[in-house]
């Protein structure tokens, strides 16, 4: 695919009133692939209608479950989806493309692991770069085999088994994609499957998996699933996603005179880090709690425009609470006083793009001063940061950084270009389109 440009212009009016974002990406990935998992129909609504949950979509159906998802009047999908629950999924055609996906295929490991079947996972350019052993080792102790054998990237080949040992696994790191490849693998096991973590990741799973029937524990730092258990259909509602609040949130914190209320939105602790983080640096940002979407908190995120940011340090166990909103947290770092540390990123290395090199690359294009000592990010921040004329940011394809540095035009009074601005398309479709609908 060529490259495009997409040039972002300065939005013409603060940021003021409410609105909505679309679906939660992870809880939408998770509502698609435990349905299809499930006996029974499954009822689901607000789900996110973006590239990476289209790919969890096409995915399923390749394996055998119906899905039935109309577009509704906010942008959201709705409808039924019938899994293949004890029946298991069907061996498909060719090979499931992934697409940019991560969620997506590290999750179908877990799905397809207690199964009799062969299954080549592959992906788009960025999704082939990305490390896979973290996901397949753990799922070898539990008796799945991987070809080529101990390959770290796609194209990879599973090849489940039926049942599965149960096992206890310490996770190197704090992922909750790892954490629910494990348990998923652990409802087609024998016995009760532990999955320990170095810091909490994100627990949609383990809110959601009881619903649809597993039998699962959560304390902190440990999820646990006893297996073998077979899903039954459940009704799921999404709430709005955090992750893309967040770029709202910092918009009005980076335009004068901007107040913003986002409803709807997902609370859950393990996503709102940011909302703590920008505390800290003194922005005018505050949450309300409305009540609970089956296990998953909902409620109001506000945000005022705050002159006098400071910056502070992101300690190395709060970073999985914040792992995708560090780029867009790195921007507002930039215009506070002093010098704001993320403690232990080195996961952001192997996101959609590099990001802890594209957020240093694009922060010194915009003259700011960062850097990474070990695995720690630096970013010593302006106060009077002057955007310099004609900026052109690569988004590496990785929307999240699209969004990034697009925030640099859209809250500024210089029009900046953005290589490859179409990827935001996996996780915040309407992101432009929110925005300009806020600074009228
Ligand atoms: C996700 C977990 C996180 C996150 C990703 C979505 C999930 O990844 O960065 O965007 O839905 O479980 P890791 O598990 O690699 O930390």
């Amino acid at each position: 695919m060529s490259e495009q440009t997409t040039v972002i212009n300065p939005l013409p009016a603060p940021l003021n009133g409410s609105t909505r974002v679309p679906g939660d990406k992870s809880i939408s990935h998770r509502a698609v692939l435990f349905s299809a998992m499930a006996e029974g129909t499954s009822r689901v609504s607000g789900v996110l209608d973006s590239g990476d949950v289209r790919s969890s979509i096409r995915a399923v159906q390749a394996l055998g479950a119906k899905v039935s998802l109309e577009k509704q009047v906010d942008g959201s999908l709705s409808g039924g989806i019938t899994g293949w629950g004890e029946r298991g999924p069907i061996q498909p055609d060719g090979p499931i493309d992934c697409g940019n996906s991560g969620t997506t295929v590290r999750l179908l490991m877990g799905v397809l692991a207690p199964w009799d079947i062969e299954v080549e996972l592959t992906g788009d350019d960025s999704l082939r770069k990305r490390p896979m052993r973290r996901i397949t080792a753990p799922l070898m102790k539990m008796g799945a085999q991987f070809s080529p054998a101990g390959r770290e990237t796609l194209p990879i080949t599973i090849h489940g088994s039926r049942p599965l040992r149960a096992i206890e696994y310490d996770a190197p790191m704090a992922s909750a994609q790892l954490k629910t490849a494990v348990l998923l693998a652990g409802l087609g096991a024998t016995g009760k499957t532990i999955l320990n973590e170095p810091a909490i990741s994100r627990n949609h799973t383990e809110l959601m998996l009881p619903e649809y029937g597993a039998v699962t524990t959560a304390a902190e730092r440990v999820a646990t699933v006893k297996g073998p258990c077979t899903l039954r259909s459940c009704e799921v509602n999404v709430p709005g996603d955090p992750s893309s609040a967040a770029f709202l949130v910092c918009a009005a914190l980076l335009k004068p005179g901007s107040e913003v209320q986002i409803e709807n939105v997902s609370l859950n602790a393990g996503r709102i880090g940011f909302t703590r983080t920008l505390e800290r640096m003194g922005a005018n940002v505050s949450i309300e709690g409305l009540g609970t979407s089956g296990k998953e908190p909902y409620g109001i995120i506000s945000a005022r425009y705050t002159h006098e940011l400071v910056g502070c340090e992101i300690p190395a166990d709060k970073i999985a609470s914040v792992i995708d909103e560090i780029p867009v947290l790195a921007l507002v770092a930039a215009h506070a006083r002093g010098l704001t540390v993320f403690r232990q990123v080195g996961e952001l290395r192997v996101k959609e793009a590099n990001r802890l090199k594209a957020t240093i690359d694009g922060l010194s294009q915009l003259g700011v001063d960062a850097w990474v000592e070990g695995d720690d990010l630096y970013i010593e921040g302006q106060p009077d940061l002057q955007v310099p004329d004609g900026l052109v940011f690569n988004s590496h394809k990785d929307h999240r950084m699209a969004m990034t540095w697009s925030l640099v035009g859209l809250c500024g009074d210089k029009p900046v270009t953005i290589v490859d601005f179409d990827s935001i398309k996996i996780s915040f479709p309407t992101f432009l389109g929110s925005l300009e609908g806020l600074a009228r």
